[in-house]
């Protein structure tokens, strides 16, 4: 029997794995810490980890995994930026769920759109107190405005298409078009000074880092709407602060934020928060943070553990894994239909 150490475990994980682990003949301990340096012993003598988005896979962690016998990494997730690819390979193999339901990331991108610019949050908490004024929640119709998509893969697109039905004009950028998508390509600056709306949905690279900072923000329209549902440090959130005192930026709706990995996903409620920008963020009448939780859906959840579960069986079964990566993926031996090494 195949035995996975899952860390960072929440109440609405385990039905859907509990579901498949024992058609499969897998036996599951659920953790409910994050994956770390002083976490990771924890796994010693599994053969697999289950980890998800704010776990640190770092270089040490790996080698303590790799000493305690795990030899397979399963991220029940799409991102992969907490991962050092580099340690692992050769060591442990690493797979993902690289499509668990775009619609649900894109959709509660769309619905952060729309409670930003028509003040729904501010709305919600007026009217829990029966204060029924309408003073400050004039919105602007999304009607004939432009979007600017950062990013058209399986989710952008998706994003793309839902925006289209609202008659925007869709600018894009992505450095990788696509050929079949029916949108205005143009250089990330250009969407910067056109777009009413910018969204992000490209993943975190060297390249991404901080991709919106003080002099894309200088760029941008007076009152641009900025949406991030994909990783927080896609946004230099000092910059994102700075434009929202000068009131350049309109409004900002975050499901990321770039230092959540120790926040989102835990009651804070009772904690005195030591990150300033987040408390001053969230502060704001006009920023709207949700907590990483644009992919919970009841059918994502359902893929990310049918996916999840698909691989490490796969695993224990000694077969070729379709969602393994490595960081030499263009070169490794998955191009022949062998595991990445
Ligand atoms: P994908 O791989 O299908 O598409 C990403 C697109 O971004 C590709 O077309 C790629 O060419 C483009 N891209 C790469 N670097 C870029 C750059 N520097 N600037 C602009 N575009 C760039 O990925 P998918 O499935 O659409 O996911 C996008 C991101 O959404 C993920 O990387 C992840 O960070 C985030 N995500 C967030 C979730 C949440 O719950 N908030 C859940 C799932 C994903």
């Amino acid at each position: 029997m195949i035995t996975t150490a899952f860390f960072d475990t929440k109440p609405y994980d385990r039905p859907h794995f509990d579901a498949l682990a024992s058609a499969l003949g897998v036996s599951i301990t659920y953790f409910e810490s994050k994956l770390n340096e002083k976490t990771a012993t924890l796994a010693r003598g599994f053969d697999v980890v289950c980890a998800f988005v704010n776990d640190t896979i770092s270089e040490r962690v790996i080698d303590t995994l790799y000493e305690g016998g795990v030899r397979l990494i399963a991220m029940r997730c799409a991102g992969y930026n907490n991962i050092d690819f580099k340690a692992a390979y050769g060591k442990i193999h690493i797979v993902r769920v690289p499509a668990y339901s775009p619609h649900a990331v894109a959709e509660h991108a769309v619905a952060l759109l729309l409670s930003a610019v028509r003040h729904i949050h501010k709305s919600y908490a007026r009217t829990r107190e029966f204060n029924f004024s309408l003073t400050g929640l004039v919105g602007f119709d999304l009607y004939g405005k432009t979007v600017g998509v950062v990013g058209t893969g399986k989710i952008g697109r998706v994003f793309c298409d839902i925006c289209r039905g609202f008659g925007m004009r869709v600018l894009a950028y992505d450095p990788y078009p696509a050929a079949d998508l029916d949108v205005e390509y143009c250089s990330f600056e250009a969407l910067c000074r056109e777009s009413d709306v910018i969204s992000l949905h490209c993943p975190l690279t060297e390249e991404s880092l901080h991709l919106i900072d003080r002099a894309s923000i200088a760029l941008m329209k007076e009152g641009v709407v900025i949406i991030n549902t994909s990783r927080g440090a896609l946004i230099d959130s000092h910059a994102l602060l700075e434009g929202i005192r000068s009131r350049k930026i309109g409004s900002a709706a975050l499901d990321v934020y770039e230092e959540e990995a120790e926040l989102f996903y835990e009651d804070q409620s009772a904690t005195i928060l030591s990150d300033d920008v987040l408390m001053l963020l969230i502060s704001m009448p006009n920023v709207l943070v949700t907590s990483h939780q644009a992919f919970l859906t009841e059918e994502a959840l359902s893929n990310i553990a049918e996916t999840t579960m698909a691989s490490i069986d796969a695993f224990g079964r000694g077969a070729f894994m379709e969602h393994e990566i490595c960081y030499r993926c263009d070169h490794c031996h998955k191009r022949e239909g062998a595991r990445c090494f």
